[in-house]
């Protein structure tokens, strides 16, 4: 019997070398401790053996057991070790937290130079009417935006300010303001906009656009244009001139559509520019009589002057991104790029 216990201890010796695995451990876990192990079976004999016998082949029988435990649970913390180390000198990954788009910096860094010199930032209404996106505007019932193709309405009970749609522009932002706000006024209004537009490399069917605008006595273009010089040198840069050509707005008059010189060649021509040496940031006009007075306000008392720009089209600009779709991907790797990780 004792004979037994010693031939079990080296065969175990012998098998506990060869493992090489947390499964073949297992295997002799079940093997040597398991219910119908060798070593229960001698310890089922113990009652029939005599006295003397019983308590010394019962003390070795667990010294056996005792030691075939402890070996095998320290050869499982070795496995276990070798199979789940850790290399802590590895560099980590990094962690990424949410952060503002890309847009939204440029929108609010826009408003913040606006802000510095007076202006109010006031959020106009996604969801429009005729009446504010059009009519009190100026733009007449036969003028082509408003044709479908030009605007997304929406299916929703009309009321006397005619259909309602999501805005194609934030112009109606000027008319909900002097609407309700006291003269003078001076505001600047950001927000998305919608234009059922095929989307390619320079259009998509929502977008970003910052209406500015400024209401008083004697409002003059030359206002305008020191207003918005003091615009395009803070947020592009102290060297860069700007060139107001005429153009038609319905809701301006006069109006013009402003260029700033090409901050890639300095006014000489590239590809950027289209060997123009110009690249057009926005429109701008002084506000139409009409528009004034579709809002309460006299004509002939006060003057103002309004301006509007693409957010999407200026952030390309500054960030020489070719391709508007590249904002709405979400594709980390592109937004990332303009953060410190
Ligand atoms: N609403 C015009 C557009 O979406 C942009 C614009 C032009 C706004 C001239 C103005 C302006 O306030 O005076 O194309």
């Amino acid at each position: 019997m004792h004979e037994d216990i010693k031939s079990i201890e080296r065969e175990f010796a012998e098998e506990i070398e060869k493992v090489s695995s947390l499964q073949e451990i297992e295997k002799l876990r079940i093997k040597y401790l398991g219910r119908k192990s060798v070593i229960n079976q001698l310890f089922s004999k113990i009652p029939h053996l005599s006295k003397e016998e019983k308590a010394s082949f019962g003390r070795n029988l667990n010294i056996l057991k005792q030691k075939i435990t402890e070996c095998i649970d320290s050869k499982v913390s070795l496995f276990r070790d070798k199979e789940e180390k850790i290399d802590v000198t590895f560099p980590a990954e990094g962690i990424y937290f949410g952060r503002k788009h890309i847009l939204t910096s440029v929108s609010e860094e826009i408003c913040n130079i606006f802000e510095k010199i007076g202006f109010v930032v006031v959020e106009g209404k996604e969801i429009e009417d005729e009446w504010h996106n059009f009519t009190a505007l100026n733009i007449p019932l036969e003028h082509p935006s408003r044709e479908a193709f030009d605007t997304f309405y929406l299916k929703l009970p009309q009321d006397d300010k005619g259909k309602y749609l999501l805005r194609s522009h934030t112009s109606p932002s000027q008319i909900r303001v002097m609407e309700n706000t006291s003269l003078p006024l001076a505001v600047i209004s950001p927000g998305r906009v919608y234009r059922p537009d095929k989307v390619d490399a320079s259009h998509s069917f929502m977008f970003f656009q910052i209406e500015g605008f400024c209401v008083d006595k004697c409002i003059s273009f030359s206002h305008l244009k020191g207003v918005l010089l003091y615009f395009a040198k803070s947020f592009f840069g102290d060297d860069v001139s700007l060139r107001f050509r005429p153009h038609f707005f319905p809701f301006t008059e006069p109006s013009a559509e402003v260029d700033i010189s090409c901050m890639i060649c300095k006014g000489k021509g590239c590809s950027v520019c289209s060997r123009k040496g110009w690249l057009e940031i926005l429109g701008c006009g002084m506000i139409h009589p009409k528009v004034l007075k579709h809002c309460g306000i006299n004509p002939n008392k006060y003057s103002g002057f309004a301006f509007g720009m693409g957010v999407d089209r200026i952030a390309m600009l500054k960030y020489g991104i070719n391709d508007i779709r590249l904002f709405y991907e979400n594709d980390t790797r592109f937004l990332r790029q303009f953060y410190e990780v």
